[in-house]
């Protein structure tokens, strides 16, 4: 089976349930699994100001930080990140800023990869979080597998480009956001292993 990073930035937690989710329902279809979020890079102050924000950080104070070595071990990795702006956020970015000699030695080339977000409203700019992480992966040489319309489940949450929840109304993850990571982790590990052959 595939080795699989979840690799995400969660200021409060929505994004951190969906990459547990995608980590649980691989683990569970027989894959290697890193989870790692990214480290928070903000300043302690804007982070304390916000007690969701601290509550989180506080949380994933011991858990394993992602390093350019799981992108590297991974034969697919899955990149998540809530909406900033319509953007990937500054934490999620700056860590893609450090894989420029992994790049240089087309170590980031021909894995598979595949998008995630979270936005408190429906338009506030999934799409373009989500296009946005897929041009980096053209950049890097990967395989990008968006899910497409190529479940049924995908007619429910609507989003070919990845899987983005929103928030606004609860971050709690329901039937449909569960039935979407399970479906692009499972499509994910599916592509992953037949390039594997
Ligand atoms: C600085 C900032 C900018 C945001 N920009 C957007 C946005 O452009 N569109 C949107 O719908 N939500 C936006 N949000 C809301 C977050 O995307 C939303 O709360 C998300 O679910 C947070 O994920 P997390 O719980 O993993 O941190 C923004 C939040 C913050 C703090």
């Amino acid at each position: 089976m595939a080795k699989l990073s979840i690799i995400y930035y969660s200021g409060f937690g929505s994004t951190h349930a969906m990459a547990q989710r995608l980590a649980a329902t691989a683990e569970a279809a027989g894959a290697e699994v890193r989870l790692r979020h990214v480290a928070e890079t903000a300043p302690d102050s804007a982070v304390q100001s916000v007690d969701a924000w601290a509550a989180h950080v506080e949380e994933q104070k011991d858990k394993p930080v992602a390093s350019p070595d799981d992108i590297d071990w991974a034969d697919a990795v899955v990149f998540g990140s809530p909406t900033r702006y319509g953007h990937v956020t500054s934490q999620l970015q700056g860590f893609i800023d450090t894989l420029g000699p992994l790049w240089g030695e087309g170590k980031l080339a021909d894995k598979v990869y595949a998008a995630f977000t979270s936005s408190s409203t429906l338009h506030g700019g999934q799409e373009t979080t989500l296009e946005a992480m897929n041009t980096t992966f053209c950049h890097f040489g990967g395989i990008i597998v968006p899910p497409g319309y190529t479940d049924q489940v995908k007619f429910n949450d609507g989003n070919p480009y990845g899987v983005g929840k929103v928030t606004g109304q609860s971050g709690e993850l329901d039937e449909v956001d569960n039935a979407a990571l399970d479906h692009l982790v499972t499509r994910v590990l599916h592509v992953a292993d037949k390039l594997a052959g």
